[in-house]
């Protein structure tokens, strides 16, 4: 989730519960502030790469937690990244959105948007969503809730509490609902759906703002089987119209989305291609896989 949305979901969770103790209805007749679609600017994707990482490094205290990084990804792709615990995946996830400068390097979004120059809450609006492990819906609003919120991110216009979809918001909040298997749910509190479900009412409240790229830190961690399986379809459905990189452990469910992955260790790529390829890849072998 954005911090603009999180700071957002808090104040309208609270201002729900307030009003609703005045015995008023969510819609409560008032003149309404208008949400309207956070459309990523244009990303110019004509040398074939939405997302551009050149020679990035990164230290904590001495630490190179990022050494020299190298990868790109093509737009519709999606990539899957594998690695050992520490390799530095999250922290490239985190370098990526804003939320940590690299000490060198280079990140381009598209050929022309230089990502080092903007803050967290710009990239996110620009069209790069993120989802950490942890699902982090707002879990005393309702599904249909949270993805009406998920509009709210238009910064010219201050926040308000009350506001109607217009008829292009209502056929996406229902697109999305379907996408994220939720039809069902609409109007059930979030801090009663499973934690697959939470998961799921995340990513749609992240294609809510139609991302142009989806970064996934563990989808599936914790997910049941059946859940895990859901979730696969869910991102080969996304691909193409989005484009994704989906770290995870869970080789089973890497295998069941890959095309080309790349496998982080010490900070940068040690190697990369079909799931197959990797798998065989000694190297590989030796720091990952053959655990
Ligand atoms: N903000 C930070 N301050 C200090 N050290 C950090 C910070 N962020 C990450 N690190 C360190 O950088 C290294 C890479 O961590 P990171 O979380 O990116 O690994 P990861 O590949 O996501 O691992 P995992 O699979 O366990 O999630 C680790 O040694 C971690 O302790
Ligand atoms: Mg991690």
């Amino acid at each position: 989730m954005t911090p603009d949305l999180l700071e957002e979901g808090a104040r309208r969770a609270s201002a729900y519960s307030r009003h609703s103790k005045l015995g008023k209805t969510a819609s409560g007749g008032r003149a309404a502030g208008f949400g309207r679609l956070a459309t990523a600017g244009e990303v110019d994707v004509t040398h074939g790469r939405i997302l551009y990482l050149e020679d990035v490094s990164v230290s904590f205290d001495g630490f190179k937690a990022i050494n020299k990084l190298s990868l790109d990804i093509a737009p519709g792709e999606l990539r899957c990244v594998i690695g050992p615990n520490g390799a530095g995946k999250t922290t490239m996830m985190d370098i990526i959105t804003g939320k940590t400068r690299p000490d060198e390097g280079t990140v381009f979004f598209g050929s022309t948007i230089d990502l080092l120059r903007y803050s967290e809450p710009q990239i996110a609006q620009m069209g790069i969503g993120r989802k950490f492990q942890k699902p982090t819906v707002f879990e005393q609003l309702t599904v249909f809730e949270n993805l009406e919120l998920a509009l709210k991110t238009d910064k010219g216009v201050k926040p308000s509490m009350f506001f109607r979809l217009d008829s292009g918001q209502s056929d996406r909040l229902a697109e999305v609902l379907h996408t994220i298997h939720l039809a069902d749910a609409v109007t059930r509190m979030a801090g009663t759906l499973s934690h697959g479900q939470k998961q799921w009412l995340e990513i749609g409240m992240l294609l809510m703002q139609d991302p142009k790229l989806l970064l996934l830190d563990e989808p599936v961690a914790g997910m049941t089987d059946e859940e895990t399986a859901r979730t696969a379809e869910l991102f080969l459905k996304l691909k193409g119209q989005h484009s994704l990189m989906v770290v995870e452990h869970d080789m089973s469910f890497i295998k069941s989305i890959s095309e080309i992955v790349t496998v982080l260790s010490e900070g940068s790529v040690l190697a990369q291609g079909t799931l197959e390829q990797v798998q065989n890849d000694e190297r590989v072998i030796e720091v990952y896989l053959g655990r």
